[in-house]
């Protein structure tokens, strides 16, 4: 992949950012969502690639749109993966709450895991416990290593876990074993990169959430060195014929970073839609000036760059959101 690709994926998310954040704190995820989609893929358009999705939206969410397979880009350039969610956070955005964002990962053709919309187990550290955790070890000892490994008292740990009954028990041995939780409402992706950013202070992300974001994630943890591991989780006998059609033999397998995604030329970006832990969210500054905050890394060198934007709507009239 060139690497300039990484640049033109920034317009992507920030086209999709700034026609989602028109609806922040509207209370319509389903309006929101649609906007960030319809950005996303008509910004695509204009993308030397040629893309296809391997993982987004579909059944969880119900997007009208960046379904499994479909075909982005203006077919002229690289062979793709694509893995989307061009709004990370529907709820979050609908109430007016932080950490909302439009993600996506792309890498070279073949390399990303092709797996259907689901539930996934997912366990990730920063780049000091890279390579030493297993999610399928008792958090216990997970949280002993992560400790050892990052120097710090176990009551110094922070884990960051995802504000649902399912985790209840989770969050409890947590507590007993002496630790800290930070509970999150929505957007399990900027949480779980947050382990691999050395600023943030969370040291161990742990939960189950959705199976896009977290191969969207794995592509920027790879790119920061931390590590991931996951497990899909399908509910039923149907589910994990899904999977078995997009090739996973064993739809329970471990998954280790490299299998969801494989080699180094993966590309992350974000830009943010509400502020939250990675980024700030987009700004209506008067008139059409509009900033935005984004983040692309690319694996394969391990930038990071964190890009601020100013755009004019009067100039984009297709971000806007139109008046009743
Ligand atoms: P959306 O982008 O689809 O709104 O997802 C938000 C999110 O919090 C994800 O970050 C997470 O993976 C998933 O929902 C968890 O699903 P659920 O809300 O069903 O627990």
């Amino acid at each position: 992949m060139d690497r300039e690709l990484a640049l033109e994926i920034v317009r992507v998310t920030e086209a999709a950012a700034i026609a989602s954040a028109q609806w922040l704190g509207r209370g319509q995820k389903i309006e929101a969502d649609d906007a960030a989609t319809t950005a996303m893929r008509t910004m695509f358009d204009s993308v030397s690639c040629s893309g296809t999705v391997v993982i987004g939206e579909g059944e969880l969410d119900e997007a009208p749109m960046l379904y499994i397979g479909e075909k982005v880009g203006n077919g002229i350039g690289p062979e793709v993966d694509i893995a989307v969610d061009p709004l990370e956070g529907t709820n979050i955005v609908a109430n007016g709450r932080a950490n909302a964002m439009a993600v996506i990962a792309v890498a070279d053709r073949g390399t990303l895991l092709h797996a259907p919309d689901m539930y996934m187990e997912k366990l990730a550290v920063g780049p000091k416990a890279a390579g030493l955790v297993r999610l399928d070890d008792p958090i216990e000892k997970t949280i002993d290593i992560v400790a050892k490994m990052t120097n710090k008292r176990v009551r110094d740990v922070t884990v960051i876990i995802q504000d649902r009954e399912r985790h209840h028990q989770l969050v409890e041995r947590i507590r007993k074993k002496g630790a800290r939780v930070k509970l999150f409402g929505d957007g399990d992706v900027g949480a779980s990169i947050a382990t691999a950013l050395p600023q943030t202070g969370i040291d161990l992300f742990v939960g189950t959430g959705g199976a896009p974001e977290g191969v969207i994630s794995a592509a920027a943890i790879k790119a920061l060195g931390g590590d991931m591991q996951a497990r899909l989780v399908p509910d039923n006998e149907d589910e994990a014929a899904r999977c078995r059609n997009m090739g996973l033999d064993d739809p329970r397998q471990l998954l280790g970073l490299d299998d969801m995604v494989k080699g180094d030329d993966a590309i992350f970006a974000a830009t943010g839609v509400s502020s939250g832990e990675l980024l700030e969210g987009v700004r209506f500054l008067g008139g059409d000036l509009t900033e935005t905050d984004s983040i692309v890394m690319r694996a394969k060198t391990r930038t990071v760059r964190y890009i601020k934007a100013h755009h004019r709507l009067d100039h984009k009239p297709h971000l806007v959101m139109e008046e009743d």
